[in-house]
């Protein structure tokens, strides 16, 4: 572990270096410096039959890492969250997210290795989730990659935070589930994607305003329900009437494959209070909390099991697969295992551990892997969501 407790200090000592380009290109992974003659070449008998991979994901406010070989067995993975730092604001905090992930990323590395049973000697490869994500999280992991790149000789892999979500689902399969459709409903992003592959991806539609996760987020704080909004909407929505409420289900009747969220937190906003009235002081009426959160549930289902379904006619695929924190949420589970089964659609949505973030959906890298998708080390992070091929 001196390999990471040396990353640790070059991390903690160049805390404004985040941002260096190296141009050194990585080797590729079969040339990795495991299987190298003291001369620097290959001997092929020397190179291992398994391949392991050390993935991080640094992109919003969870610090993880995972070690997966490259017959998608994970060895081990291991999640730092910092609900409890952002949880007083009501939403994540872009600077306290960066300083945190900065001292979590090194332990978290070090304990991934360890529960694996190896040591940085044993990596053949690093991965990094570069995009979409808060530029200032994103970077941490990248710095933190491409240190242990250049420390050790490994090549970098790239990895797709939005794509990674849905490979999730093949991850938790353990089948192959590509062609299918892909639903992404985060904290981040609310998208419907053509995934042809597990590398290609075609962005159908996404939403115009809000994400679902963040419309969760801040409808759980109208109503004064603790961070994050959405296991704690849908804990309130339990004893709630989902009915009590009639709400707006925004862009349902469109045949455009978006979504839209933001006037639905409005309207739950002016149920609370009028237009023009203040806000009444927390904590609010039991009852209205829960028949607010269960109606708002209900709204945000109904328009992502709409368009999903939409976009399955259009599309025409028979696979349907799920990811995202959202994807935890036991209510829209419900609703689309019941459309699945109607249409005889195979449905995969992951485990609760692997819907919220982690670095196990982070193995998509053994994908580009095997596509010799290796990356330069002047890689960079690149927050927004690219919307063309490949996003
Ligand atoms: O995918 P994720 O962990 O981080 C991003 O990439 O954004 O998603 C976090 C989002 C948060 O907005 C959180 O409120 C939401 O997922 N979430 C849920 C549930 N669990 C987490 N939303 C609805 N119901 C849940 N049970
Ligand atoms: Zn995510």
């Amino acid at each position: 572990m001196l390999a990471v407790r040396k990353l640790s200090v070059a991390l903690f000592s160049n805390c404004d270096c985040f941002s260096l380009r190296f141009t050194t290109p990585c080797v590729p992974l079969a040339l990795g410096h495991n299987g190298r003659r003291p001369d620097g070449s290959v001997a092929p008998t020397a190179l291992r039959a398994m391949q392991r991979l050390l993935i991080l994901e640094s992109t919003c406010d969870e610090t993880a890492a995972a070690v997966v070989t490259d017959e998608l067995e994970v060895l081990s993975s291991v999640v730092a969250s910092q609900e409890k730092l952002h949880e007083r604001f009501g939403g994540v905090v872009p600077e306290l997210a960066s300083r945190a992930h900065v001292e979590r990323i090194v332990p978290v590395i070090d304990e991934a290795l360890r529960k694996a049973g190896i040591t940085l000697d044993d990596v053949d490869a690093v991965a990094v989730a570069n995009t979409p994500g808060l530029a200032g999280s994103l970077l941490v992991g990248l710095a933190a990659a491409k240190a242990l790149c250049v420390a050790r000789g490994l090549p970098l892999v790239a990895v797709n935070h939005l794509q990674a979500h849905i490979y999730a689902c093949r991850m938790a399969a353990g089948l192959d589930v590509f062609p299918c459709l892909g639903l992404i409903v985060s904290g981040g992003h609310t998208s419907l994607y053509r995934c042809r592959t597990a590398l290609e991806f075609d962005l159908l539609g996404g939403t115009i305003d809000d994400a679902a996760g963040e419309a969760f987020d801040k409808v759980a704080s109208l109503l004064g329900l603790p961070f994050p909004g959405g296991p704690s909407i849908e804990r309130a929505a339990k004893t709630g009437n989902p009915r009590a409420f009639d709400l707006p289900r925004p862009l349902m009747d469109s045949p455009r494959l978006d979504f839209s969220f933001s006037g639905l937190k409005t309207a739950v906003r002016y149920r609370i209070a009028r237009p023009g009235q203040a806000m009444p002081e927390l904590p609010l009426d039991e009852k209205l909390v829960a028949d607010l959160a269960a109606s708002f549930q209900e709204a945000v289902v109904d328009c992502l099991v709409r368009k999903t379904l939409a976009a399955l006619d259009q599309t025409g695929f028979r696979v349907l697969c799920v990811g995202g924190g959202v994807a935890a949420n036991g209510r829209l589970r419900e609703k689309l295992a019941e459309v699945a089964g109607q249409r005889e659609i195979a449905l995969h949505i992951p485990p609760l551990r692997l819907c919220t973030d982690n670095a196990v959906m982070g193995a998509i890298a053994v994908e580009r892997l095997k596509a010799g998708l290796v990356e330069p080390l002047d890689l960079d992070v690149y927050p927004g969501l690219v919307r063309q091929h490949g996003a």
